[in-house]
């Protein structure tokens, strides 16, 4: 499996603020890659690092084998890669189409934005009823829903997803999971930070385990022992969490 994606003794935070201590890790092309972890242990954080959005200090984001550290977030969306962000983001004074339009606008994908309209409407039946709605009247679903399209506009090499359940009701959840189950078989790579560690668990192919802003368990999903991912991710003094070799 090609790399897709590979992050090295990354440091990054915010002002005199470090959260990422030297976090390593790599993400395979055509696997769902979970990322879990504590509140504020950094997955936030990595991923806008990773988009450009707050400055690198030391390390390195190599994408397609290509030094990106520090990138620039417009030449990322246009390389492909596409982050669907924590709160969702969308346009609230918008109508759903024209939130998804949006997403579509980089040159690269711009003249096929109207087929990736209907891709994406398609995967969300709900938001072609709901094209001409404001995104403020969409349920927390449905806004998932929409941020996940506005996404997949971008026709994406690899998909940066940020707690898309956060707030959503199971069955929901479900659904959301459904959805990057799906693309994932249908070829994408994709990185999915998430809390409910089950959820994400049945459907990734790796997991890791970020706190203290390092990687403190890295294994692939079938082979993980739950139990001691889950004695890490609540071990009451990060310090003590044991870092990986
Ligand atoms: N804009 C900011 N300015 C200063 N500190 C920040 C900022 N955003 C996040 N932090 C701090 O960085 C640390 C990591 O936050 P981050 O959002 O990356 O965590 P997270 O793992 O995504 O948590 P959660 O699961 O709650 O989303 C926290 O201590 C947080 O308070
Ligand atoms: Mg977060």
């Amino acid at each position: 499996m090609a790399k897709l994606l590979e992050i090295d003794n990354l440091r990054a935070g915010y002002g005199s603020i470090n959260v990422l201590w030297d976090l390593s890790l790599t993400i395979e092309e055509g696997r769902l890659t979970c990322i879990v972890g504590p509140n504020g242990g950094g997955k936030t954080t990595l991923l806008r690092a990773i988009m450009g959005l707050i400055p690198v200090a030391s390390g390195q984001v190599r994408f397609q084998g290509l030094e990106r550290t520090n990138e620039k977030t417009w030449v990322m969306v246009r390389d492909g890669v596409t982050l669907i962000p924590e709160g969702r983001m969308i346009f609230r004074d918008m109508t759903v189409e024209d939130n998804l339009l949006i997403g579509g606008f980089p040159a690269r994908c711009r003249p096929r934005a109207k087929a990736n309209l209907g891709m994406v409407y398609d995967m969300f039946p709900r938001l072609r009823e709901r094209r001409d709605q404001l995104a403020s009247s969409l349920s927390g679903g449905e806004a998932q829903m929409l941020a996940m399209g506005r996404g997949l506009m971008e026709e994406p090499k690899l998909i940066l997803v940020d707690e898309p359940s956060l707030g959503l009701a199971p069955v929901i959840v479900d659904e959301v999971m459904a959805i990057l189950d799906r693309l994932r078989r249908e070829g994408k790579t994709i990185v999915l930070v998430e809390q409910n560690t089950n959820k994400a668990l049945a459907i990734a192919d790796h997991v890791y385990l970020v706190r203290g802003g390092k990687v403190v368990m890295s294994d692939t999903a079938t082979e993980v022992d739950v139990d001691r991912l889950h004695h890490l991710y609540f071990a009451r003094d990060a310090v003590n969490a044991e870092p990986m070799a």
